[in-house]
C-alpha cells in the first residue's frame, strides 16, 4: 500500500464517520428533551451530543488507524504516535447555536502531518453539506469542486468574523474598525469552522478571529489551502494544541488582509 492509498483510506474512513455523527448530532438537535448541557465557562457550553460525538468519531478512528494520533475538544489527545499524524476533531462547532435551537453547527475532522493538512471535513447535517479535500486533490461540496471568491478589496463581499472569551476584546474592536473602514460587510455565524469552509467555498471573502483552537479551524485550513485561498501560519509556535490567531481569505485578498490584521 503506497502513503497515497494510507491516505485515500483514512479519508474514507473519516468521510463515514463524520457523516455518522452528524446524523447522530442531528438526531439530538431534534430532541432537545435529550440533551444536557452544562457550562464550562462564561459563555463556554458543552452538552452530552458533543461527547457522545466526539467518542463515536474517535472510537471509530482508534479502531481504523489504532498509531495515529489524536486531539479533540471534548476529550484531549491519545496515546498515537504524532509522527502518523494527527486525528484533530471538533465533534459540534457552533455549540452556542446547537444548545439554542439555532441551526448553524458543524462537525469537523482534519488529519495533519507535520505541517500539512492532508484531510479537511467539514460536515453541516441541517444543510446535508460536506466540504472536503485531501492534499493535492482538491476541495469539494457533496462532490462539486469549490473555489474562493475572486475578491481583491473588502468592497467584494462578505467578511466573517469571531470572537471569544479567550482574547481581550479590545483587538477585535480594534480590527472592526478598520474592516468598517474599508466597507467590509460583515456576519458572524456562531460557528467558526463552518464559516472557514464558507471562505473556501467562496461565500465570504475572509474570516478573522483573534483566537482559534485547531480543532475549530484545521480541516478548514486545508479546504481553503485546496480551494485556492490564503491562511496565516497557524500552526506557528504551540498553534496546534494551544491555538492562535486565523485570518483566512480569498487569495486576491490576502494584502488588504495582512494590513487591516496587522499580521506583517
Ligand atoms: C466556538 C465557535 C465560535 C468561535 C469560537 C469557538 P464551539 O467553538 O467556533 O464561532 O468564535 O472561537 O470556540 O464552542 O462552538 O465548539
Ligand atoms: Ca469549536
Amino acid at each position: 500500500m503506497t502513503d497515497q492509498d494510507r491516505l485515500g483510506e483514512r479519508f474514507r474512513v473519516a468521510t463515514e464517520a463524520i457523516r455518522e455523527a452528524g446524523a447522530r448530532g442531528l438526531h439530538f438537535f431534534r430532541n432537545r428533551d435529550e440533551l444536557d448541557i452544562t457550562s464550562k465557562g462564561v459563555q463556554d457550553t458543552v452538552s452530552n451530543a458533543d461527547r457522545e460525538l466526539e467518542a463515536m468519531i474517535r472510537g471509530r478512528l482508534e479502531a481504523a488507524f489504532p498509531n495515529d494520533a489524536f486531539f479533540g475538544e471534548e476529550s484531549g489527545r491519545g496515546e498515537g504516535d504524532l509522527e502518523n499524524g494527527i486525528w484533530v476533531v471538533d465533534p459540534i462547532d457552533g455549540t452556542d447555536c446547537f444548545v439554542h435551537s439555532i441551526p448553524v453547527w458543524c462537525v469537523s475532522i482534519a488529519f495533519l502531518v507535520g505541517k500539512d493538512v492532508e484531510i479537511g471535513l467539514i460536515y453541516d447535517p441541517n444543510a446535508d453539506e460536506l466540504f472536503a479535500a485531501r492534499r493535492g486533490h482538491g476541495a469539494t461540496v457533496n462532490g462539486v469542486p469549490m473555489k474562493v471568491a475572486e475578491a481583491t478589496s473588502f468592497r467584494d463581499g462578505l467578511f466573517s468574523i469571531g470572537y471569544s472569551m479567550r482574547r481581550p476584546y479590545g483587538g477585535t474592536v480594534d480590527i472592526f474598525e478598520r474592516l468598517l473602514a474599508e466597507d467590509a460587510m460583515f456576519q458572524r455565524n456562531g460557528s467558526g469552522a463552518l464559516a472557514l469552509a464558507y471562505v473556501a467555498a467562496g461565500r465570504y471573502i475572509g474570516y478573522y478571529e483573534a483566537h482559534i483552537n485547531s480543532w475549530d479551524c484545521l480541516a478548514a485550513i486545508g479546504l481553503i489551502r485546496e480551494a485556492g485561498g490564503w491562511t496565516n501560519d497557524f500552526l506557528a509556535g504551540d498553534g496546534l494544541f494551544s491555538g492562535n490567531v486565523i485570518a483566512a481569505c480569498a487569495a486576491g485578498l490576502e494584502g488588504p488582509m495582512r494590513e487591516v490584521c496587522r499580521l506583517g
